[in-house]
């Protein structure tokens, strides 16, 4: 595969080193000093271009590559209103696009796995739910989005749950609080958020019942997981046309 990396930053450089470790030719490294490079000239003979940049600049990048026949794989996160936009685009010009605002494969697995595990209980009975997260002590907003995502695909699937409610003790700012575990309702799913040391992301599913304890957890080590499910989808994306997520990558 002939890669164009957009965006060399942490992500970026990270993309660069799995791209090489795959055996893909990194043919075209754009970043801000070189942002004017991103043009047609550039990009003849790329099979697909991987876009990590900034929410200002992402939607011209993914515009540029579909205006050029190239195939483009985005993680940019933050300009998302417009993402509908150029997937039209992309389906009008019969081109290709993927798009995922997280795409460690082990979060979208479990995702999934979270979803299929709701429907299951919802059929048994008997378990109680809960959900905890656990991130390093710079991290701003709790809970975290992944927990969140967790919340919504278990209220999707388990009749007893309409909402969440996050116990964070001692962080503030955190969304939907609860000041003390009791004071959750029973048909919330609490969500317990965790600020220690330097965690990148621990998310666990709990379900409880009299007579034991189901959990289904994830451990994120690094950045590297992220990158990986970026290349995995460029590998996925290239020869195909039109519009793919991580759902399309899991089937
Ligand atoms: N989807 C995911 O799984 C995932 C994972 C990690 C990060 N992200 C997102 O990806 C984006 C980048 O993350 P990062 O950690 O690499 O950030 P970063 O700040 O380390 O890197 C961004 C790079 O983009 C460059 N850039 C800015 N404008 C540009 C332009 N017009 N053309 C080309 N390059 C340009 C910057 O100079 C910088 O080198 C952020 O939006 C982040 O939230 C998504």
């Amino acid at each position: 595969m002939k890669a164009a990396i957009i965006g060399y930053g942490k992500m970026g450089r990270e993309i660069e080193r799995i791209l090489k470790e795959r055996g893909h030719e990194v043919c075209l490294i754009i970043d801000l000093d070189n942002a004017a490079q991103l043009d047609a000239a550039h990009l003849a003979g790329i099979d697909v271009a991987i876009e990590f940049t900034t929410p200002a600049t992402a939607y011209r990048n993914i515009r540029t590559c579909l205006e050029c026949g190239v195939a483009v794989v985005s993680g940019t996160t933050g300009w998302t209103e417009r993402l509908p936009e150029l997937q039209e685009l992309c389906r009008e010009r019969g081109g290709a696009m993927f798009y995922a605002s997280n795409y460690c494969l082990g979060v979208n697995l479990m995702f999934r796995l979270n979803r299929q595990l709701a429907a299951m209980i919802n059929r048994v009975g008997g378990y109680n739910v809960r959900i905890e997260e656990v991130h390093h002590t710079q991290k701003k907003d709790a809970p975290s989005g992944t927990a969140i995502t967790l919340a919504e695909g278990i209220i999707e699937n388990l009749s007893s749950k309409k909402g969440w409610v996050n116990y964070a003790p001692g962080i503030e700012h955190a969304a939907n609080r609860v000041e003390r575990s009791e004071e959750t309702p029973a048909d919330s799913i609490e969500i317990r958020s965790v600020r220690e040391g330097a965690i990148p992301g621990i998310h666990t599913v709990t379900y409880e019942s009299e007579d034991d304890i189901l959990e289904l957890r994830h451990t994120i080590k690094n950045r590297r997981t992220l990158a990986l499910g970026a290349v995995v989808a460029a590998e996925f994306l290239c020869g195909k046309q039109g519009v793919y997520g991580m759902e399309d990558l899991l089937k």
